[in-house]
């Protein structure tokens, strides 16, 4: 099977280095890439939000399959572009992709599906606002209605600052606060047949003990020794069965990754947010304990053939992540700073830990940071310790000028608490 990989992150890099392992893979290609996909995957240049170009050269290519990273393209409708190619793809339409582009369109398909989630309402008018943040009360929620790279939200205990944030976004979703741990599994589904990955978990804020902004993710972790051992049964269930069904309904079928947000609150699960695309960092730790090779379940997935699919097979072992953000990130990320350390990992560390790029590319002999999230270093242990210490391990072997990580990813839950 030859493939083409849409992106250039840590997850884009962990899909490639999957489907590098994968003995059905017979040509793995990554557009545009960074520096650590270059060593698994032959990059190419394209414009990923250009969906004639990334059709074009799937069909140069001859490519079987085309896997969509991130989310701008899924929303720039680049998989129905890919398809219309005659070309499988995987990835959700344009329309189904709003789930994640449009928090509004998401709550209503929730709505009618009968999914839990918070209350919320939807205002574009200053007026509206003040109304729905006086409605719920502190803290307040408030999100931008579009994409926003996971930066859009606004959890605050500060009127002002809510208002501020709400009345900065053009149509913005104000809703109930949800407390309890977040947790988010993965779904691969072909519109009708849902397979749900191994649950995981995020880390979303800057720093330790979750302060500071909102990132991408700072870290992940799985399996979640905390949860109780229905929770996949009941996302299932009440969450993303339902989803794919009501997107079925309306003709606009959802296929590819769904991945729900959840908030496992005293009153139950609530979903916090849907994503049409597999989620970043929480990917890097779910491939790592997935035993069935990729490739054929991602065309499954494309070809509409899931319910035929074997069950996915996964390790025991426990996975855990650590970003290595740079200089600054979240806010201005500074970028152009050397790395250093990358083959100290490789040689002492592997294949128990290994180092996944995000925002690097080459200089010449140099590899340096390109963007916010440079690193996801990822590692495997018979548990979440072991598997923590040997990130770590890993991490402290990497020099990058100004960088910033979190030392708790997984922490308690390793604790046992
Ligand atoms: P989202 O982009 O919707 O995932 O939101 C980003 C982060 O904001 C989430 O991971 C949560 O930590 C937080 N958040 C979003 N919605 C809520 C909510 N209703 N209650 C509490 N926290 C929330
Ligand atoms: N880990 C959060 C996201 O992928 O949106």
């Amino acid at each position: 099977m030859k493939l083409l990989v849409i992106g250039s992150g840590a997850r884009e890099h962990a899909l490639c280095r999957s489907l590098s392992l994968d003995p059905d893979v017979t040509a793995l290609h990554c557009a545009p890439g960074n520096a650590g996909i270059a060593e698994v995957a032959e990059l190419h240049q394209v414009d990923a939000l250009d969906g004639k170009a990334v059709a074009a050269l799937a069909t140069e290519l001859d490519a079987d399959l085309v896997v969509v990273g991130p989310e701008a393209p899924l929303v720039a409708g680049v998989a129905d572009a890919v398809r219309e190619a005659g070309i499988p793809a995987f990835g959700p339409s344009k329309e189904a992709a709003q789930l994640e582009g449009s928090k509004a369109f998401a709550k209503e398909v929730m709505a009618a599906a009968g999914v839990p989630t918070a209350r919320s309402y939807v205002c574009t008018t200053p007026e509206e606002v003040d109304e729905a943040l006086d409605a719920f009360g502190a803290p307040y929620v408030v999100k931008d209605d579009g994409l926003a790279a996971g930066k859009g939200v606004v959890v605050t205990g500060d009127l002002e600052k809510a208002t501020a944030h709400a009345n900065a976004c053009d149509r913005v979703v104000i809703e109930e606060f949800l407390d309890g741990p977040e947790v988010s599994l993965f779904a691969i589904t072909d519109g009708t047949t849902v397979v749900p990955l191994q649950p995981a978990q995020d880390f979303k804020r800057a720093l330790d003990g979750d302060e500071g902004p909102n990132t991408g993710g700072m870290g992940a972790y799985s399996p979640l020794p905390w949860a109780e051992a229905d929770l996949v049964e009941e996302v299932m269930n009440t969450v993303l069965q339902p989803t794919v069904d009501e997107l079925r309904r309306r003709g606009t079928p959802f296929s590819g990754l769904l991945y729900a947000g959840l908030a496992i609150t005293s009153r139950g699960v609530r979903v916090i947010e849907f994503n049409a695309r597999f989620g970043d960092p929480e990917t890097q730790v779910v491939l790592a304990r997935l035993k069935t090779p990729l490739a054929g379940v991602l065309m499954a997935a494309a070809q509409g053939t899931l319910a035929d699919f074997p069950d996915l097979r996964w390790s025991e072992d426990a996975a855990v992540t650590v970003v290595i953000a740079s200089h600054n990130y979240p806010a201005t990320p500074r970028t152009g700073d050397p790395i250093e350390g990358l083959d100290e990992v490789a040689a002492q560390d592997a294949p128990y830990a290994y180092v996944l790029h995000a925002g690097t590319r080459r200089e010449g002999d140099a590899i340096v940071s390109a963007g916010g999230r440079v690193l996801s270093v990822t590692a495997s242990g018979t548990d979440l310790a072991r598997a923590r210490e040997r990130a770590y391990a890993a991490v402290d072997r990497i020099r990058l000028d100004g960088s910033h990580h979190r030392t708790d990813i997984a922490a308690k839950a390793a604790a046992g608490s």
